[in-house]
């Protein structure tokens, strides 16, 4: 039998790294799932610092970080640069990369070829794609390529247009039962989890309780297993407008344009530097060197 270690791969995570299934286990217990996105290093270690079980890298860092108004235009490539960010910095937490608009609603072969770059080239533990219907069998066709794949249903922004703008999702009757057998379809296809977005609280409830796998809730109550918030959104960090689901856990955006202000005006009025700022230089070397200067003429 060989003695040689084993290679971490797709069955064996890293050291220290949340195990897949251990998020079943999670839902089966009662104990509840904290995801958030993260887009760079320093918000990875810090999300792993404070014990979320899951970093989203999600495609909303078109508008958040990228400045584009919705999230249609952040590419593969983009995704890959900001996924690979997150997992240098990432331990524990399971980091999930969004598959962006365009990577994956032509075929299963194109939706596999995008997954797999997200998961080679940023990193990525395991991928995300919104919707259902034709996108089930995305989903299935990634799965089988043993790749983890969160579903997203309810609120979509990459569909948003056809949505009729960012509003909830599910507040008919007929909109709740496609969502609930859209969740079942996703399951089946083998997604390990599914994000339920701005859906009533008794319909994700329910949906949660159809599923074996966990739900992850954005502006979907309390009844699912876990709850997800944009980083910009929880910090404060977002000018734009946020959704009522979104609770704001700091005003960063506020603190850091203080903090800036004051750079600024210590600049102009030449407050900064201070002594403590500078580095010193020995009195014989400065005077070697204004010699060395005096020398040239
Ligand atoms: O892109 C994103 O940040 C998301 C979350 C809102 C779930 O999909």
């Amino acid at each position: 039998m060989s003695t040689r270690p084993r290679m971490p791969g797709p069955s064996t995570p890293a050291p220290g790294k949340l195990a897949l299934p251990g998020l079943g286990e999670m839902k089966r217990r009662g104990d509840k799932i904290s995801m958030l996105t993260a887009y760079d290093a320093p918000a990875a270690l810090l999300a792993d610092e404070a014990g979320a079980e899951l970093l989203l890298v999600g495609d909303s860092a078109a508008m958040v970080m990228l400045g584009h108004e919705s999230t249609l235009p952040v590419t593969l490539d983009e995704m890959i640069f900001l996924t690979r960010a997150v997992t240098r910095a990432a331990r524990r937490p399971l980091v999930i990369a969004d598959l962006p608009f365009g990577t994956y609603e032509v075929s299963d072969e194109q939706a596999v070829t995008s997954a797999i770059r997200l998961i080679k080239e940023g990193g990525a533990d395991t991928v995300k794609l919104e919707g259902a219907g034709r996108m089930v069998s995305r989903v299935r066709a990634i799965a089988e390529s043993n790749i983890g794949v969160m579903g997203h249903i309810g609120l979509t922004p990459q569909s948003a247009t056809k949505l009729g703008g960012f509003r909830a999702q599910g507040r008919t009757a007929e909109v709740a039962l496609r969502l609930y057998d859209d969740a079942l379809a996703l399951q089946d296809a083998g997604c390990f989890a599914l994000v339920l977005e701005a859906v009533p609280a008794p319909i994700a409830a329910r949906i949660t309780d159809a599923l074996e796998i966990p739900t992850i809730g954005i502006g979907a109550g309390a009844g699912c297993d876990g709850q997800v918030l944009v980083w910009h959104d929880l910090l404060g960090m977002y000018a734009g407008p946020t959704p009522r689901f979104v609770k704001q856990y700091a005003s960063l955006a506020d603190e850091i344009g203080q903090a800036l202000d004051a750079y600024v005006a210590d600049v102009r009025n030449g407050t900064f530097p201070e002594e403590q700022h500078t580095y010193s230089i020995p009195e014989a070397e400065l005077e070697r060197f204004e010699s060395a200067l005096a020398a040239r003429g």
